[in-house]
Parts: C-alpha cells; structure tokens; sequence
C-alpha cells in the first residue's frame, strides 16, 4: 500500500520585503483579509486530505504559531513544529523535516502561498509514485519566480530561479510534491549566491533524472503570493471579493474540517465554544447542522 502522504508548510525566511510589517509579527501571521496567511496553505493541504503537517518557522516565530494553530486536533488535524535557524532556503525544509517525512511522499507548500479553485490536488496524490511534481503557473512577471520551460507535450525542458530574461511565462508556485529522494537530493545541493539552498535547484536534480512532472494550471485556478506590500494587499481583496460576493469564506479550517468529517459535529461545536464573539465565530455556527 501507498504510504500516506505528509504535509509540509514553509513559513520561515525573513520576510524582509514587507518591513516594517514583519519585524514583529511573521509574514505568514499577517492578515489576509479575515484569516491569517497560514491558513490558506493549510487549507490547500487539507482539503487535499493531507492531515499529518509539520510547519517550519524560526525560533522567534514559533511560539505565535503555536499559540494560533496548537496541535492542529480542533482540526482533525496533526500538526508539528521545527525551527529553522536561519534563512537558508526552501529545500532546507526537507533536510530539517527528515524525521518527520520518514520515507513518506511528502507536499510542501510556501506559507505565503495561496491558491483559489480546482487544483486536483488531491488527485494528484491519489496518483503521485516517485519523483516531483510542480505546478506551472502563467504570469505577467515571471521574474520573480522559478520559471519552467516545457515542450508541446509538456515535458520539462528547463527550470530557472528568477531569470533576468525568462523563457517562459510560466512561474512555478510554492507547491511541491516530493518522493523520498528529497532528503538526500535536498542534502547533495550547495547554497546559491543568496546563500540559500534553493527548492529550483532541488527541482533541477528530479529534472536530471528526468522525474519531474510539470502541471499546468489553467485560468480557472487563482495563485497569489503575498510576500511584498502589494501582493498582500492584492490577495486581501481578492479573497475580500469572493467572500462577501457568496456568503462563503474561503480558508475556514473549521469549515473544511467538518466538511470533510476530521471532526464530528461534538468537534466542531467545541472549537466554537472556544471562540469569541465574532463575525468568524457566526460563520462556523451557520455550518453547524440545524
Ligand atoms: C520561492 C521559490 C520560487 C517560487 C516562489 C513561489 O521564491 O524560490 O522558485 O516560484 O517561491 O512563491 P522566494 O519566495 O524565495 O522569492
């Protein structure tokens, strides 16, 4: 049988493009909207049927997200925490994840990193047997990104971290599924110029073994990263938008949970207990069976 598949959040690195915003409170623990950025990744990996999740953050960091998120088990969920000592890079998450991953598949998805319609994640790993899949993603400035480049088929040509001049419009999102190669491949890779062991050049090495796959997302699927003043803003609004415009919140972990039964309705009924007066609060009981 298929070992079950790991989650992985990333919610370390320095955060420094939204100074001041984040030399107090992480940027992953800055308001989208009406929820904090991590739970969006969150709800990618759960409604994704991922439950055992290990997040990674620095030390100063870790008690916040401790004290926000707890065990996960409010959410049917197992959460756990490691610290990443410095900045070091998205593929050094699966070098401090070792333990936690064991010889399980594992997705791994940015903190900041928030996706919006039909992914088929899920499906994705139903089928995932070895290697790496990534998701190729069309934007005006592919600059800021890993870019790949794939042929009429949809084979993986080639994979760049942030070009000056990127073949492809295609930025790769912070969503990543790996097999139990990571870890040796992730140790194997030598720090790039901004010090960091870069999760393209952890692509790079599947690429070589000709094992990653490349999906490409269509325009029914909404990506946002909200790691600058903009972006950040940008995803506010959107998630603003669509909230208001259907009576529905996007990212409500109790939401999801109870939906997707990780809690009976006794779990859902304490979370709420739990919760103060608050539009949020109102929201979950409006899930609650009549
Ligand atoms: C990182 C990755 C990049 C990826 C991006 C997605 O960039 O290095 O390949 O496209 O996340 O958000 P960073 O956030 O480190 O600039």
């Amino acid at each position: 049988m298929q070992k079950l598949i790991k989650g992985m959040v990333l919610a370390g690195g320095s955060g420094n493009r939204l100074f001041p915003l984040s030399s107090v409170v992480s940027k992953q623990l800055q308001p989208v909207y009406d929820k904090p950025m991590i739970y969006y990744p969150i709800a990618t990996l759960m409604s994704a049927g991922v439950r055992d999740i290990q997040l990674i953050t620095t030390p100063h960091d870790l008690p916040m997200f401790e004290h926000l998120l707890g065990s996960g088990s409010q959410w049917g969920l197992n959460l756990s925490y490691k610290v990443q000592h410095a900045p070091r890079g998205i593929a050094e998450a699966l070098i401090i994840g070792k333990k936690f991953i064991d010889d399980s598949p594992v997705a791994l998805i940015l903190g900041d990193n928030i996706f919006h319609g039909e992914l088929k994640l899920t499906e994705e790993l139903a089928a995932f047997r070895n290697g790496a899949v990534i998701w190729g993603y069309p934007v005006d400035d592919p600059e800021r990104y890993g870019v790949v480049e794939i042929d009429d088929h949809g084979a993986v040509l080639g994979i760049e971290e942030k070009p000056k001049y990127p073949r492809t419009n295609l930025a790769v999102p912070g969503l990543y599924i790996y097999d139990h190669t990571a870890f040796e491949r992730a140790a194997a890779l030598t720090p790039s110029a901004r010090g960091e062991l870069e999760v393209t050049d952890l692509n790079r090495s599947y690429l070589s073994d000709k094992q990653l796959k490349v999906i490409q997302l269509d325009r029914g699927v909404t990506w946002l990263d909200s790691g600058t003043h903009e972006s950040l803003l940008d995803s506010s609004r959107f998630i603003s938008t669509i909230e208001k415009r259907q009576g529905l919140k996007i990212a409500c972990l109790e939401e999801i949970a109870y939906q997707l039964q990780y809690v009976d309705e006794e779990g859902l009924r304490s979370a709420i207990a739990r919760m103060p007066d608050s539009p949020y609060r109102t929201y979950c009981e409006s899930a609650l069976p009549e």
